[in-house]
């Protein structure tokens, strides 16, 4: 199994699920080899590897999951969890910066992660497989600082659905998760902020979300037992935002 931006976080904590179920793991890191290169001698079980690619550059890729596959001897789940979250509010941004967020964030979000399936459905189109994309409760809730990200989330659901059906005659379920607050680097700025108590106060539970709980869903959804899973995105908010 292939996990992007697994040096940290969200994505560590799927690479650490999926080898204590027995998997091989390709880690995947666009800057952080030593964290990338510590994480495949910790996990348990062999023959897990260490891969690197800026997920905004399509060749990059390419090269990133077809080596995977290679080194693994094929592929039988993706999950793209490498993402970018950073602040560019609509009045307080320059025009130029607005158009530097945008790019990078649906690049890195959205492109990127459509470039990996594409490169993946090739691997696992004689096999079947499962891919597992990481989205947000932001594509839904809203994202009012972050508006390049909410929208780059909700473009990963909408492909989510249409891959599903696409893939589904090939034995190639697709799904989603879409987490509330996980306590990661990406967040701990804001955990860690004056408004930290307001966002564990977001969830009935009054915490946010650790890392393996989202683990374990997407675990779930790469699964045999979740093929008929397949087109659904999964709330892991803590009951912080409900859609209907
Ligand atoms: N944390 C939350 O509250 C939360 C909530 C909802 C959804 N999510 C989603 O969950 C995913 C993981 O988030 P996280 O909190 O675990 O993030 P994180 O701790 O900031 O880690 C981000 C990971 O993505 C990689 N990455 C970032 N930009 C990349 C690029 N251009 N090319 C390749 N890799 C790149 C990083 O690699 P390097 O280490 O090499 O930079 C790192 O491994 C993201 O898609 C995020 O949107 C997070």
């Amino acid at each position: 199994m292939l996990v992007t931006g697994a040096s940290r976080g969200i994505g560590r904590a799927v690479a650490t699920a999926f080898a204590e179920g027995g998997d091989r793991v390709a880690i995947h890191h666009r800057g952080s080899a030593p964290l990338a290169e510590q994480l495949r001698d910790a996990l348990p079980g062999e023959g897990h590897i260490v891969v690197q690619a800026d997920v905004a550059d399509p060749d990059a890729v390419r090269a990133m999951v077809d080596g995977a596959a290679e080194r693994l001897g094929g592929l039988d789940v993706l999950v793209n969890n490498a993402g970018v979250y950073t602040p560019h509010p609509v009045l307080e941004t320059s025009y130029e910066q607005w158009q530097q967020q945008w790019r990078r964030t649906l690049d890195t979000n959205l492109i990127g992660a459509a470039n990996a399936i594409w490169c993946a459905a090739r691997h696992m189109r004689e096999r079947g497989g499962r891919i597992v994309n990481v989205s947000s409760r932001g594509a839904f809730r809203g994202e009012p600082g972050q508006v390049a990200y909410g929208a780059s989330k909700a473009g990963l659901n909408s492909l989510t659905q249409s891959m599903a059906v696409a893939l589904a005659p090939y034995g190639i379920a697709v799904a989603a998760v879409a987490p509330g607050y996980v306590e990661t680097d990406m967040t701990n700025e804001h955990l860690k902020s004056e408004r930290g108590a307001d966002i564990r106060a977001q969830s009935p539970f009054n915490r946010v979300a650790r890392a393996d709980e989202i683990a374990a869903a997407v675990h779930w959804l790469a699964s045999p037992a979740a093929e008929w899973a397949s087109g659904t995105i999964i709330d892991l908010n803590g009951a912080s935002y409900l859609r209907t």
